[in-house]
C-alpha cells in the first residue's frame, strides 16, 4: 500500500496563501491565542511611603513602596491583568536572610497592601533569599559555599510568612534541590494545605537576570549562581528537574528565561499535565524596550509577537513586564 505522505495537494493547486487573503480568515485559522487571563505582572516592593521610583535598566518598571505597589496593582488589575509576582526589595541584609520570613517584612507588607486593596488578584511570591542576604546568593552560605539543606528550612519558614501575609501561590526560585518538598510540607502543617507551588523548575544560570539583579539589589557578592542554576546548554536537565518538582508537589513549573529556552519550554509541556509557565526576564524586556526607545522595534508588534511565541511553544502562564500594555493591546483586539 502507498504511504499519504502529504495531506494536500502540490502547487499549484495548493496555496497557503488563500488562507491569508484577509484578517477575518488569519483570525479564523490562527492557532494560538492570547489572552490577559494568562498574564503575570512582576512587581517590586520596597520600604517606605509614596515611593516610586524608575528601575534605570527597565523602562516602565518601578521600585514601589506598599501603598504604591497596591495602586499598581489595583490600575493593572482594572486594566485585566489578573495576577502580579512580588518580590521585596529590603533596606536591611544579613548572614541568615533573616528579612526573608519577617513577619513585618518588605515582601509580607507588600502581600498584605495588594490584598487589602484588590482582594481579586492572585498574589504570586517570589521566594527567594539573594535579595535578603549580605552575600547576594539565593541560599545560606557555609564555609564558602551554598549550603541545600541549611537553606531549606529558611525557604520553608519564607514561604509560609508569604502565606500568612495573604499569598495565593508560592514561587520559590533558589534552585535548592528539594525545597518543593519542604516548603509542601512546611505550608501543610500550618494550615495552608490550599496554598499553591509554582516552581521555577527549569531555571537557567542566565545573562537575561542583570537588570533584575540592580533592580532587587540581589547579585552575588562573590562568585556566580553556576553552582544551583542550571547550564544553558542543557535541555534534558531541565525535564528531571520538572519531574522531581512534579515528585515533591509542585502545582505548575515555570521555565526561564522564556525567549531563548522555547525548545525547553515545548519539551516540558510534553512531559506533564500541569500549567506551564515562563518568565519573559528583565533582559529579555529591556532589550526590547531598549530598542523601543531607539525608534529600532516596535513595542506592540514585538512584545506580543514575542509572547504569542512563547504561548505557541507551549506555555500556559506568561509572566512578562509587558503584562500592562499586553493586556490593554488583547483587550483592543490586537491578535
Ligand atoms: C531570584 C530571582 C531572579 C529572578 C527572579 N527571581 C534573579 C536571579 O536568579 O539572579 C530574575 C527575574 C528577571 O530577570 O526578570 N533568585
Amino acid at each position: 500500500m502507498e504511504e499519504l505522505t502529504q495531506t494536500t495537494a502540490a502547487f499549484p493547486r495548493a496555496r497557503p496563501r488563500r488562507l491569508r487573503a484577509s484578517a477575518a480568515v488569519r483570525a479564523m485559522v490562527r492557532e494560538t491565542r492570547l489572552s490577559p487571563d494568562q498574564l503575570v505582572l512582576p512587581l517590586f516592593a520596597v520600604p517606605g511611603q509614596g515611593v516610586q521610583e524608575p528601575i534605570a535598566a527597565m523602562p516602565g518598571q518601578f521600585h514601589l513602596s506598599p501603598d504604591r505597589l497596591a495602586d499598581t496593582a489595583a490600575r493593572v488589575h482594572a486594566a485585566g491583568v489578573p495576577a502580579v509576582l512580588l518580590f521585596g526589595v529590603p533596606e536591611e541584609k544579613d548572614e541568615a536572610a533573616s528579612g526573608a520570613h519577617d513577619p513585618s517584612g518588605i515582601a509580607q507588607r507588600a502581600i498584605a497592601a495588594v490584598k487589602d486593596r484588590v482582594p481579586e488578584m492572585v498574589v504570586i511570591t517570589d521566594v527567594c533569599l539573594c535579595a535578603y542576604t549580605d552575600h547576594g546568593h539565593c541560599g545560606l552560605v557555609v564555609d564558602g559555599r551554598v549550603h541545600n539543606d541549611l537553606s531549606l528550612e529558611v525557604l520553608a519558614r519564607t514561604a509560609v510568612s508569604h502565606a500568612d501575609a495573604g499569598a495565593d501561590v508560592v514561587a520559590p526560585s533558589d534552585m535548592m534541590d528539594g525545597r518543593v518538598g519542604a516548603i509542601r510540607a512546611a505550608l501543610d502543617a500550618e494550615g495552608h494545605e490550599d496554598v499553591a507551588i509554582m516552581s521555577y523548575a527549569a531555571k537557567y544560570a542566565s545573562a537575561f537576570y542583570g537588570p533584575f539583579r540592580e533592580a532587587a539589589h540581589s547579585a552575588p557578592g562573590f562568585g556566580d549562581r553556576r553552582g544551583y542554576q542550571m547550564d544553558p546548554a542543557n535541555a534534558r536537565e531541565a525535564l528531571r528537574e520538572v519531574r522531581l518538582d512534579i515528585a515533591e508537589g509542585a502545582d505548575m513549573v515555570m521555565v526561564k528565561p522564556a525567549a531563548a529556552y522555547l525548545d525547553v519550554i515545548t519539551r516540558v509541556r510534553a512531559i506533564t499535565d500541569l500549567p506551564v509557565a515562563a518568565y519573559h526576564v528583565s533582559g529579555e524586556y529591556a532589550a526590547i524596550a531598549a530598542a523601543v526607545e531607539r525608534g529600532w522595534l516596535d513595542e506592540r508588534e514585538a512584545a506580543l509577537e514575542v509572547l504569542t511565541a512563547i504561548h505557541r511553544a507551549g506555555a500556559d502562564i506568561l509572566i512578562t513586564y509587558f503584562a500592562e500594555p499586553a493586556a490593554r493591546w488583547l483587550q483592543e483586539g490586537a491578535r
